[in-house]
């Protein structure tokens, strides 16, 4: 199903043979004119709406590559589903390919442009029979699950954990934030070990912090404790009381930037990052000195990615919940980048767009609805969403790459740190 998604134009458009081609020099006049027509047709179809639009993406889009990637691992949990909590989700999951089309999607989700919603809600609420009440309390409404493919945000989340300082401690520069499971000690630890040690570069101060949620199931109340000791000892964690799945990574993020709204709008930049990840903090550091101070998000931006629609895919999406055909353009959830006067506009907009479950996608919505275009990074091969393999002079060029499960980092980072040139 994940192949049904992929551009075939990947490969077989450079593979254009000569008879092809010698077939479309001996077309008449009229097919060509025709071809030509329909060519122009299909340029404005996927070019409403598409500030950015650059034809590379259409046919190297790192979609496709990223399907691929996805679809050898078997669980669909992302790279991390091998690791040690099955519960860990890169967001490998985000996978599906990209595209912005539909203006319908976005403004339908919109509450302050829905006066049709607002008509259809007014006659019930006056209708509505007054219960009187016979000295009861008013109670809140009765819980209503918001279905498998929106998750519960809006919502009032709180911190169980914070380091509200940790950004004006020491005037961050950027600031690092892995969304990580309650019980993947294993995979902070690694991190703390190795990129997560790079406190600054260049001069400029880097901050690390990992964000959870509630350990849900059997064994929670112990993950708890050993969080609150591990928070005590670090001081590097996050906690929000949503519970910490796989469904609820929007619900992960979307705290995230209402924590950077609140704690970090001192520092000037946020990298989200996943807990299977290399990093390069050195090349991040002087790829953001060059970077635009606002409005600036960042990371592997793709376009034209269809919707799943299958339903056994890991990342379907019904017509119902979002119409277009195409994903709206969106930076693939491994790692990305904000300047710090995103989150504030990112939580505003979220009130008015379908929190849908899969982050990337949804942040790509609320780009969307906020109408700021991402920007490419300086270089294409900045991030790896296919595990780059190690050898120093390569990561030295990078900011990011997804990992094998089975990569010693630690060793990695030892040979990656040792002084002299690298290539
Ligand atoms: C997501 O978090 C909310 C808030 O904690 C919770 O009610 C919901 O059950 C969680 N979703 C899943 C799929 O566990």
């Amino acid at each position: 199903m994940l192949e049904s998604g992929c551009a075939p134009g990947g490969q077989s458009q450079e593979a254009v043979k000569p008879q092809e081609e010698r077939r479309w020099y001996s077309a008449s006049r009229r097919q060509v004119l025709f071809l030509i027509l329909v060519s122009i047709v299909v340029f404005f179809f996927f070019n409403i709406n598409i500030p950015d639009w650059d034809p590379t993406k259409w046919w190297f889009s790192p979609s496709s590559q990223r399907q691929s990637a996805v679809s050898t691992n078997a669980s669909g949990y992302g790279t991390t589903a091998t690791g040690p909590d099955p519960t860990e989700f890169t967001t490998e999951f985000t996978t599906k390919f990209t595209t912005e089309f539909g203006p319908a999607a976005i403004p339908q989700n919109r509450t302050d442009v829905a006066p049709d919603v607002a008509t259809d809600v007014a006659p019930e609420v006056a209708t509505r029979p007054v219960t009187p009440s016979e000295g009861e309390k008013p109670t809140a409404p009765p819980y209503k699950s918001p279905g498998p493919y929106l998750v519960e945000y809006p919502a009032e989340y709180h911190f169980l954990i914070n380091e509200p300082e940790a950004c004006v401690r020491q005037k961050t520069f950027v600031v690092l934030v892995v969304p990580v499971a309650p019980g993947n000690r294993a995979h902070r630890d690694v991190i703390r070990g190795t990129w997560g040690s790079d406190r600054s570069a260049s001069g400029q101060p880097v901050t690390l912090v990992f964000l959870t949620g509630l350990p849900g199931g059997e064994g929670a109340a112990q993950i708890q404790e050993r969080l609150l000791e591990e928070s005590r000892q670090h001081r590097d964690l996050i906690q929000s009381d949503f519970l910490d799945c796989y469904k609820n990574l929007t619900i992960k993020t979307m705290v995230m930037m209402e924590w950077l709204d609140s704690h970090c709008s001192s520092a000037s930049y946020a990298m989200k990052i996943d807990s299977d990840m290399f990093l390069n903090v050195q090349k991040l550091v002087d790829t953001l000195l060059d970077a635009p101070k606002k409005s600036y998000m960042t990371g592997l931006v793709t376009s034209y990615g269809m919707v799943l629609r299958d339903r056994t895919s890991k990342w379907f999406l019904p017509v119902e919940i979002y119409s277009s055909f195409f994903y709206p353009t969106y930076a693939l959830g491994l790692g990305y980048i904000v300047s710090l006067d995103l989150p504030k506009k990112l939580v505003e907009a979220s009130r008015h767009v379908k929190a849908v479950y899969i982050e990337d996608v949804f942040l790509g919505m609320c780009m969307k609805f906020l109408g700021i275009p991402y920007t490419n990074p300086p270089r294409a091969d900045y991030f790896h969403v296919f595990p780059r393999e190690y050898s120093r002079c390569a990561y030295s060029q990078i900011i990011a790459t997804t990992t094998q499960p089975n990569v010693d980092l630690v060793s990695i980072w030892k040979d990656f740190k040792r002084p002299g040139p690298p290539c």
